[in-house]
């Protein structure tokens, strides 16, 4: 008999209820939301309410809040969003003090209980965390990968779709290296269905748009006054959804580097194909020595960050 996947949510705050819900809708499994025991009755009472949300838009996914980790053994995926979000005025990896010993904390009980899981990390500052989080699991670079590409992707094709007066059906973007504000927009392999963007938008309005992109994260904690949590949760679920079903898009995301780009021990976002084993490929695009000289710069920030967790 077939049973349902499960999809282990860790942190039922603002990301992880969105990913519940999002879930329960496309019927992609059962969820199980944890946080800390002091909000685990938070955590129980979201479920509770997506669940009866499921009686009126008509899905059967069980939605379940916890604070014991035993009750995620066995997840097929995890979504690790633990941690504080941004305030205004801070960069992500202002967060790193806070964020860092909640992801060894929860790194520590992936391993013990659900070392079979394909993990997908949102928590920033999002690089330096899945490179803790595979670093204590020991997961293998297959099962180990951060949601920062596809987000900032969707930022960049929803500017260029309103300055062209085009659907956003129809651009396809790519923004590669470190989820941060040196982050990497490649405008030579965005097109309007085939077209280049060059041809329908000036320079100038493109180079604004690479900028918004880059700083799209804290317009919106500027505006809210916390970060962003509806374009991030499609965001990983586009990739645990090409997981679970091995439909094997070619999705930008953070990704271990052993050599790809030439960069080592670094997790960076770079194109990858997600499938039903994981992260089944990086691929390696060309890029102009101008991209390449910006990834370079976007890599040598990632490391920073990263070599402050490893002191730590
Ligand atoms: N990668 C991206 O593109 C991206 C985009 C937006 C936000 N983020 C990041 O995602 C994270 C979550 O954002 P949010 O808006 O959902 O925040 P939130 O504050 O609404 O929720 C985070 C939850 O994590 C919980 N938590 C804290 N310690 C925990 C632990 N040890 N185990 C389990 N849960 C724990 C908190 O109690 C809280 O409920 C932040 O770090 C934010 O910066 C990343």
């Amino acid at each position: 008999m077939a049973t349902r996947k499960k999809i282990g949510l860790v942190g039922a705050g603002n990301i992880g209820g969105e990913l519940a819900r999002l879930i329960a809708n496309k019927e992609l499994g059962d969820v199980v939301l944890f946080d800390i025991p002091a909000k685990e009755k938070f955590a129980q009472g979201k479920a509770l309410d997506l669940e009866q949300n499921g009686a009126v838009v008509g899905y059967d996914s069980t939605i379940t809040g916890t604070s014991n980790w035993e009750h995620m053994a066995g997840a097929d995926v995890l979504i690790v969003t633990a941690g504080i979000p941004r305030k205004p005025g801070q960069s992500r990896d202002d967060l790193v003090a806070t964020n860092l010993p909640i992801i060894r904390d929860v790194a520590a009980n992936v391993k013990k209980h659900c070392p079979d899981a394909f993990v997908i990390v949102i928590s920033n500052p999002l690089d330096a965390m899945v490179y803790e989080l595979k670093r204590v699991t020991g997961l293998p670079r297959e099962r180990v990968v951060g949601m920062a590409g596809v987000l900032d992707s969707a930022r960049f094709q929803l500017f260029l779709a309103r300055e062209a007066g085009v659907s956003v059906k129809d651009i396809r973007t790519t923004v590669l290296g470190g989820h941060g504000d040196d982050m990497v927009p490649v405008l030579s392999y965005c097109t309007i269905n085939g077209t280049p963007v060059g041809q329908l938008i000036a320079k100038d309005k493109l180079s604004a748009i690479v900028d918004r992109t880059r700083k799209g994260g804290g317009e919106i904690v500027g505006l809210m006054g916390t970060s962003a949590f509806y374009a991030p949760a499609s965001s990983a679920i586009a990739m645990a959804e090409s997981y679970l079903k091995d439909q094997k898009r070619l999705l930008p995301a953070a990704a271990y580097l052993e050599g790809e780009y030439g960069y080592k021990d670094l997790f960076m976002g770079v194109p990858v194909v997600i499938g039903g084993k994981g992260v089944e490929r990086i691929v390696v695009i060309e890029l102009s020595e101008e991209e390449k000289g910006m990834l370079a710069k976007s890599a040598k920030s990632v490391q920073a960050v990263v070599d402050v967790v490893k002191k730590a």
